[in-house]
């Protein structure tokens, strides 16, 4: 069985709760933390933000935060990890539209404060756009909070297997399993896009703090494999044990293999 020394000598990044709603509270007090430091010194808060079902409750605790406890978001920026390619924004399928839905038209961030990779243009404009999106994070000092989700075949972001640890920000083209996972949402496999654009492995890693957050059953095997497997380019998310500033955060049912090895 592989042995994984950053997990068993700094337990203290893996953090398992026993339900999704916990697990989710603490991801969203750790960015409000974030957020209420980064006020009381004046300066923004720059959050790396995540789509898909997993940080849905994060959101819904980030809004209640806003509306019953006075968190504001006028200081924080925020870059979206990825966006199908090609999609218009105004699509419900879209992750502009899902970020609209689930947080930010429910508190006070400024609109020209919000950064989602935009794939409405055409193919030719696509690596000058990517590089620009690059610029923007940098420009802004990088990530300080970057929250991840994790595919079941081990991506972060879009950054599929086989992607370099070394990519930036890019046209990428979804795996089949990635696409599988979609075809609820768009209706049919046959509506769901081919091709995304991602943040890069390299531009996530350079992020100040990580928080992977893994939520059910379905993601069991493959946090046992990100978290104690070798770190390979075959299971994206495996980049994550070398740095020290990632931590994964798991329901019961996510880290229940993981579980298992202790007992
Ligand atoms: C979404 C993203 C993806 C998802 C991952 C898990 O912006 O970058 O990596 O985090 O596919 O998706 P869910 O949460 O739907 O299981």
């Amino acid at each position: 069985m592989p042995h994984n020394p950053q997990i068993s000598s700094n337990p203290s990044k893996l953090h398992l709760f026993p339900d999704a709603e916990q697990a989710s509270l603490y991801v969203a007090q750790q960015i409000a933390a974030l957020i209420r430091q980064r006020q009381d010194q004046g300066k923004s808060a720059v959050l790396g933000l995540a789509t898909g079902n997993t940080p849905k409750l994060v959101y819904k605790e980030l809004v209640r935060m806003h509306q019953h406890e006075g968190l504001s978001f006028s200081n924080v920026i925020s870059f979206n990890l990825d966006e199908y390619y090609p999609i218009i924004p105004e699509d419900k399928h879209s992750y502009t539209y899902f970020m609209q839905k689930y947080l930010f038209k429910h508190i006070d961030i400024k609109p020209y404060n919000i950064y989602i990779p935009n794939t409405d243009s055409s193919a030719d404009r696509i690596p000058q756009y990517c590089r620009a999106y690059e610029h923007k994070i940098s420009g802004f000092g990088g990530i300080d909070l970057q929250l991840l989700g994790i595919g079941r075949n081990g991506h972060i972001g879009f950054n599929e297997p086989g992607t370099s640890f070394h990519a930036t920000t890019r046209l990428v083209n979804l795996h089949s399993v990635t696409r599988e996972d979609a075809q609820n949402d768009f209706g049919s496999i046959t509506n769901v896009p081919h091709q995304a654009i991602s943040i890069g492995i390299h531009t996530i890693v350079q992020a100040k703090k990580i928080l992977l957050l893994a939520l059910g059953q379905k993601k069991s095997d493959i946090i046992y494999q990100a978290i104690k497997g070798q770190i390979t380019t075959q299971v994206p998310a495996s980049i994550l044990q070398s740095l020290p500033q990632a931590e994964y955060v798991l329901d019961r049912e996510a880290g229940a293999k993981l579980d298992e090895e202790r007992q």
